[in-house]
Parts: structure tokens; sequence; C-alpha cells
């Protein structure tokens, strides 16, 4: 009974979900999300949140496990022209909601990792419910991980604060330096946007809206720097 009543009011958050969407005149991502929500449903896949507390985190270091895998991240993906040799790692992975719209595209290789062990392991729950084998986590601290030359796309869905930011970007600087090559940054939610900008040799290339779409004016690049969605920085050696 329990069970039933829980799908029902899952079912209504959906419909309510797209009905403000579609107020807000996002109809041609509403049918893609549904369908999305709907697979996730059909192979009780879990991306549900968990706050930090729950987690066991530090407030200082890390934020709490939200998904931004879905239709809008399909969306960024598109545009980036994604082949074989293409290599991509979520930093702050949780539950592996990203991984699984990574595995939609011909990436070489796909790695999540994650500070926390319980998130760890939902993710390879889900990646084994939906066959999605062809994936590497790591259990670690982000700012601790060095292990980085072979990745040429860096995501991140604002997984950590100020200072495991600049560590990570320390780590991702003396990786170029290693092993040259050009390396792009996914940042979504970008709220260390000026710690990227300030200790790196990155720049910022470009922003995507809260749709996913590109935002082309050039003009208006100053604006979303400081408002966009998500933000692309890119190192070329
Ligand atoms: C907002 S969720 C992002 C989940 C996933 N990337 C996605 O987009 O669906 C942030 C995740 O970062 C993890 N995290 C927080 N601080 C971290 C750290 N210092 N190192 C590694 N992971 C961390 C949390 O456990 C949480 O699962």
């Amino acid at each position: 009974m329990n069970h039933v009543r829980k799908g029902i009011s899952r079912v209504a958050r959906l419909i309510g979900y797209s009905i403000s969407e579609a107020l807000n005149g996002n109809s041609r991502i509403i049918w893609r999300y549904l369908l999305f929500k709907i697979n996730l449903l059909v192979h009780r896949i879990d991306l549900n949140y968990v706050s930090i507390e729950d987690l066991g985190l530090s407030e200082k270091r890390s934020i709490w496990m939200e998904n931004s895998g879905g239709p809008i991240l399909e969306s960024i993906l598109n545009q980036l022209g994604i082949g074989p040799t293409d290599s991509i790692i979520d930093l702050g992975c949780g539950k592996g909601g990203a991984i699984i719209t990574f595995a939609k595209f011909p990436f070489r290789k796909i790695a999540g990792l994650d500070i926390s062990l319980d998130m760890i392991r939902v993710a390879q729950d889900n990646f084994l419910k939906l066959r999605i084998d062809n994936t590497e986590l790591y259990c670690c601290d982000a700012g601790n991980f060095l292990d980085l030359d072979e990745f040429n796309y860096i995501y991140m869905f604002n997984p950590f604060k100020f200072q495991v930011m600049e560590e990570v970007m320390s780590n991702l600087c003396d990786s170029a330096m290693r092993n040259p090559r050009s390396i792009t940054i996914i940042y979504r939610n970008p709220v260390c946007h000026k710690v990227i900008m300030k200790n790196s040799t990155f720049k910022f290339l470009t922003a995507f809206d809260e749709r996913g779409e590109i935002i082309l004016n050039p003009i208006y690049k100053k604006l979303y720097e400081d408002t966009g969605d998500t933000y692309l920085y890119r190192q070329d050696n």
C-alpha cells in the first residue's frame, strides 16, 4: 500500500513539474524530461537527493547529493562533438546520474569519483540495473585525486566548496603540464567560477542557459559570466 502511495506521489510530482515547466515556456524539453523520468522509474534507479547531514560530510568542503543527469546535460554534450578519443570524469559523481547521461555518448573512458562510499555503492547499483558496464568509480576526496592525465573532459555539478576547488584546479594544472592536451571543464551551477578564473590557465569559453542552449551573443558574455547555468572552460596545450 505504501509502495502504491509513493508511486502516486512521484507521478503527481512529475506532472506538477511538467506543468510548471510548460508555464515557463520550456515545453520542448518536457517530453524528453518525462521519458527520462519514466526510464528511471521503470528501472528503479535511485537518483534522489541526499542532504549534507545524511552524507556525513563537512559543510565547509562539500555540497549535498543532487542529480544533474538527463535531457539538459544531454543537450550540452550534443553540442560538444564528443568522439571515441574523448574521456570524461565526474568529480563528485554522487549516485551516477550524470554518468548515466555520459554513457549515451561514444566516450573512450567514463569515470566518476565521490567522497561518499554510500553514493558510490548506489551509483554501482544504478549502473548494474541499466547495464552500464564501461565506467570506473573511485571513492576519495576530489582534492586528493591526482590521476587526471587521461581525461580531456572534467565534469562538475557544484560538488564542493572553494577550498576543494582550489585543490582540484591545482591538480588539474599540474596534470596539464605533465600531459599537455586540450582540456575542457564543464561546470554546472558554477559557484566557484572565480576560483577557476583566478588560479588557473583555463579560459572561460561559453555559457549554456538552464535549458542547455548555448548563449551565442558575445555581448552578453560578461553578463553570463556571473549568471549562466553551465560554464565551459578550456585550456589548450
Ligand atoms: C551535487 S552532487 C553531484 C552529483 C553528480 N555529479 C550529478 O551531477 O548527478 C555533489 C556530490 O559531490 C560529492 N562530494 C562533495 N564533496 C566532495 C569532495 N570533496 N570530493 C569528492 N566528492 C565530493 C557529494 O558526496 C555529492 O555526491
